[in-house]
């Protein structure tokens, strides 16, 4: 549109002109009618779309975005991401202050308060999570009904689908109080019921929360404690599997998160919300990446079949993909990746280093270079390293999103809150464009 055609062809303004000069001006060559549109934190309203017709009784002009390429849903305050200069902060706080100085459980906190708790706030909230770490035992006999071979997540998804079962008082959704028991619940138990998830897969007893122990140490100890030793979860991995928590907790509205609001949009208790959540995020494009990378790597199986994987990738034109690699916001490095690199190093001084290291550094580096890579700005993402120290710290692949989708459940809850508590947001229910048959006839079976 050019600013000539629009100044010659308005024929009226159906929309009162702002006086601020953030607006969008619309002429609609279909009729010739120009529109102002107000701006306001750099997006336009769609519904302000909807009163340019060509007829009072068209619908209104909609706005089509397969995949919410350029669409906001929300507005929210909880997560900062500025995917072209690689930059990721939780309520303002850069990600590398906080995986330097905070744990997971702080950094929870934040992202479901708004702000890092002070000392006595932090007593309170870890003494909260530790002390509903605990499943209820029918809990324990729904997870033995699976499969020997049932994969983690579809038992993690399964299992806390299940808890909106055990807590009926969860539907009081409106409930501030209500909320923050559930959120206790979520957050305590995810790591109770991925462990035994893990437990189940290998045949071995569950080993029961020690609330003696750090969340991380906990987890630890209830994944990989045998009955008959002694074990003692190391602080060098427990500290790692910190840092990835916190790595992991919330990436604004993303596969998961988007699916969390949207089930919580219409009402439900945050179990179910977060069972869908978790679901979407199996997904090998999303957190069952880091699963992916892992297969990946080991069928390149050495260093020098590297360059011909790439071929492959190339030649494969979006059909085979470099698991690992891109992401949908980020244009530049992405900054967890680069931390994750970071505690690798440390994680690998105890448990010796992950042959499969080679194969991705080797990977990262010629993809960096290749022009194909370079054009499309795909950089290594949050879950081209994480498989490798999962795998390390004795993880079957299987179990990796998994480690994912525990951290991630404080943003599903923050970002359910957010929403809850914000007059604009209704039932999510998009529109669609409908491209089918016109109405016909219905024709008898004879008659086909
Ligand atoms: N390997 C090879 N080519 C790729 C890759 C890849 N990993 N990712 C994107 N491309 C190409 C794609 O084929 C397309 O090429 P063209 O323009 O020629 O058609 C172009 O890059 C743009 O890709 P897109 O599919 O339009 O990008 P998207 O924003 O829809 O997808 C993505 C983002 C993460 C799903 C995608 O990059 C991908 O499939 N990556 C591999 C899976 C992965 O690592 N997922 C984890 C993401 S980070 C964890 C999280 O989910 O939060």
């Amino acid at each position: 549109m050019t600013t000539a055609a629009a100044t010659d062809a308005p024929k009226s303004s159906s929309v009162e002109t702002p006086k601020s000069p953030d607006r969008l001006a619309i002429t609609d060559h279909r009729t010739g009618l120009s529109y102002e549109l107000p701006i306001t934190n750099g997006t336009i309203r769609a519904m302000d779309l909807r009163q340019i017709k060509v007829a009072p009784d068209d619908f209104g002009l909609m706005s089509y975005d397969p995949a919410f390429l350029n669409t906001a849903s929300c507005r929210s305050r909880v997560t900062f991401i500025d995917g072209e200069k690689g930059i990721l902060r939780y309520r303002g706080y850069p990600i590398e202050q906080l995986a330097e100085n905070c744990t997971y459980l702080e950094v929870a906190y934040l992202l479901l308060y708004g702000e890092l708790p002070n000392k006595r706030q932090f007593q309170d909230w870890e003494h909260s999570i530790t002390f509903h770490t605990m499943i209820h035992e029918s809990l324990k006999k729904f997870m033995d009904g699976f499969n020997y071979d049932a994969h983690p997540m579809g038992m993690l998804i399964a299992t806390v689908a299940a808890m909106s079962t055990f807590y009926p008082d969860a539907h009081n959704i409106q409930d501030a109080v209500s909320r923050t028991k559930q959120t206790y619940r979520l957050i305590a138990k995810m790591p109770t019921l991925a462990a035994f998830a893990y437990r189940h897969s290998m045949g071995m007893p569950y080993v029961y929360p020690d609330n003696s122990l750090s969340y991380t140490e906990n987890f630890l100890n209830m994944l990989f404690k045998m009955p008959s030793e002694t074990y003692k979860p190391n602080p060098a991995i427990a500290k790692a599997l910190d840092v990835l928590f916190i790595l992991h907790a919330d990436h604004e509205q993303n596969c998961g998160t988007h699916v969390m609001r949207g089930i919580g949009s219409s009402h439900p208790d945050p179990y179910s919300a977060v069972a869908g959540a978790a679901a979407a995020l199996y997904g090998p494009l999303h957190g069952g990446a880091n699963e992916e990378v892992l297969k990946m790597l080991s069928e390149i199986g050495t260093k020098d079949r590297v360059p011909a994987f790439i071929k492959e990738v190339k030649e494969g034109k979006g059909e085979k993909r470099l698991m690992g690699f891109g992401h949908r916001v980020y244009k530049n490095y992405d900054p967890r990746a680069r931390i994750i690199k970071k505690i690798a190093d440390e994680v690998f001084e105890v448990t010796g280093r992950n042959p499969l290291l080679d194969i991705a550094l080797e990977l990262e580096r010629i993809a960096l270079q290749d022009d194909y890579f370079v054009k499309r700005k795909l950089y290594p993402n949050v879950d081209f390293y994480s498989g490798l120290i999962y795998q390390a710290i004795g993880m079957p692949t299987a179990a990796f999103t998994v480690l994912f989708a525990i951290p991630r459940t404080s943003g599903w809850i923050a970002q359910w809150q957010e929403m809850l508590l914000d007059p604009e947001q209704k039932i999510a229910r998009p529109r669609q464009v409908y491209v089918g048959p016109e109405e016909r006839n219905f024709v008898p079976i004879e008659k086909r």
